[in-house]
């Protein structure tokens, strides 16, 4: 078996076995998950496997109503759901070095499990739906169990960490044609099928639904269309686009502007410079939300120094001016899930820090640690309705709103990089996959 994945599962069963024992369970299972059936419809929304059960089997992303039984002491059983269905591809029992880490046994039908599942003891279920063969004394998703293997998973293994690497090379690959199809005037829809092409992804292999925003498009966050008409003047692209190795996510944003030379171009130059100096302080033991605030300083500078607005660095932090040029939080946990569980989990028993007020959109309150794997990834928008808020209130005054209107066709910048923590620093995922693709400094 590869040794890093052997490794990997080693680490597994230290962590479960310990939660387990200290939340009084004798056996857990996991499901894999089930694809939901459309409201009066016979068919499903796409199948997306449940995280945990991917941790231990990344392997097999593409295999619902299946469970995994973890006794302390035992190899984990895998039960595969093989059901005798002409419609479908049905699975075959796994192969590979990898197998040799579980049992595996293929069951037909869900009733069948119940004989086998007899006798564990004191057991959990971690499912969404309770499945037919649960007995009635097993505890679904017990709150302590699920607060100590949600704050663990923040730590990667070697293996989660080579997937996150991988899935970083392989996303860099669909930001680079995108890159080159903007450039040559495609639309929004043409630029994510060169993305898909590139990553060699299907829409339902995504981690999340790819943002594509060209022009005013790009102040719209989570924007989800895409238009198939390119617009008459192409100004800006911002592209946030992950791609999946192992059910491990990339979560990579780039903004570019058509015209290099351009007052945005530099705006974009200077939010890029100032990420790349805030990941100066990325390291184990900094506090996210000290460096969430770091950013917002900095971006206050760079407001200033583009003459956006005219007040110090600290009157725009008292009156709340950065939070409408940047509303989301710097970053969050990533993994199996591309916002990953635990963000604002302080202990393992689940005790939560909320994140300051002023930034209720922060999703991550924890102090950074060795093998924690973040996004970093500032902001700076013009989006409408922020913008008049801020022109009603008192900081309105500061702010060069001629400049802002000449601004607002570009939408917004957003640069957004995956990088995982050490004890002295980081390593920047996303840049390293750039620079290995032959985009150095990207
Ligand atoms: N792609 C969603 C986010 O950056 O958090
Ligand atoms: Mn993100
Ligand atoms: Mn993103």
């Amino acid at each position: 078996m590869h040794q890093l994945f052997a490794n990997h599962i080693d680490i597994l069963k230290g962590r479960f076995d310990r939660a387990l024992a200290e939340t009084g369970f004798d056996a857990l299972l996991l499901g894999s998950g089930t694809a939901p059936r459309r409201f009066l419809d016979d068919t499903r929304y796409p199948f997306r496997a449940h995280p945990s059960f991917v941790q231990w089997l990344p392997h097999l992303t593409e295999h619902p109503d299946s469970w995994l039984l973890l006794r302390p002491g035992q190899a984990p059983t895998l039960y595969l759901h093989c059901p005798d269905d002409f419609w479908h591809q049905t699975p075959e029992a796994p192969s590979g070095d990898w197998t040799h880490a579980f049992e595996i046994e293929c069951f037909a039908d869900a009733g069948s499990l119940k004989p086998l599942l007899q006798g564990l003891g004191r057991t959990a279920l971690i499912a969404a739906e309770r499945p037919v063969f649960a007995a009635d004394d097993w505890t679904q998703n017990p709150a302590d169990l699920m607060a100590r293997l949600d704050f663990e998973r923040a730590v990667k293994t070697g293996w989660e960490l080579e997937c996150l690497r991988g899935a970083n090379r392989c996303a860099a690959r669909g930001h680079i044609a995108a890159e080159q199809l903007f450039h040559v005037g495609a639309s929004e829809y043409r630029i994510h099928q060169g993305y898909l092409v590139a990553t060699d992804h299907n829409e339902r292999d995504l981690p999340y639904d790819n943002i594509v925003g060209l022009n005013e498009h790009a102040a719209v966050l989570h924007y989800q269309f895409q238009d198939r008409l390119a617009p008459a003047e192409m100004r800006t692209l911002l592209i946030d686009a992950g791609a999946a190795d192992h059910g491990y996510a990339a979560d990579i944003t780039r903004t570019h502007a058509a015209d290099r030379e351009s007052a945005f171009a530099a705006l974009i130059a200077g939010l890029d410079g100032a990420q790349k100096s805030l990941l100066q302080s990325v390291r184990a033991g900094v506090d996210f939300v000290e460096l969430h605030l770091q950013m917002h300083a900095a971006l206050a500078q760079l407001l200033r120094d583009s003459g956006l607005v005219q007040a110090s660095v600290e009157a725009q932090l008292a009156q709340g001016i950065t939070s409408a040029f940047f509303p989301h939080g710097l970053g969050h946990l990533l993994g199996l899930q591309v916002h990953d569980v635990g963000g604002w989990q302080q202990d393992a028993s689940g005790t939560l820090r909320e994140p300051p007020a002023e930034h209720p959109y922060l999703r991550l309150t924890r102090k950074l640690e060795p093998g924690f794997v973040v996004t970093v990834e500032p902001g700076l928008y013009f989006i409408p309705s922020l913008l008049d808020r801020l022109r009603q209130g008192p900081g309105g005054e500061a702010v060069s709103w001629k400049q802002v209107e000449l601004l607002m066709p570009y939408g917004g910048i957003r640069i957004e990089d995956n990088v995982a923590v050490t004890a002295d620093g980081h390593e920047n995922l996303t840049r390293d996959a750039f620079a290995a693709a032959g985009r150095e400094g990207f």
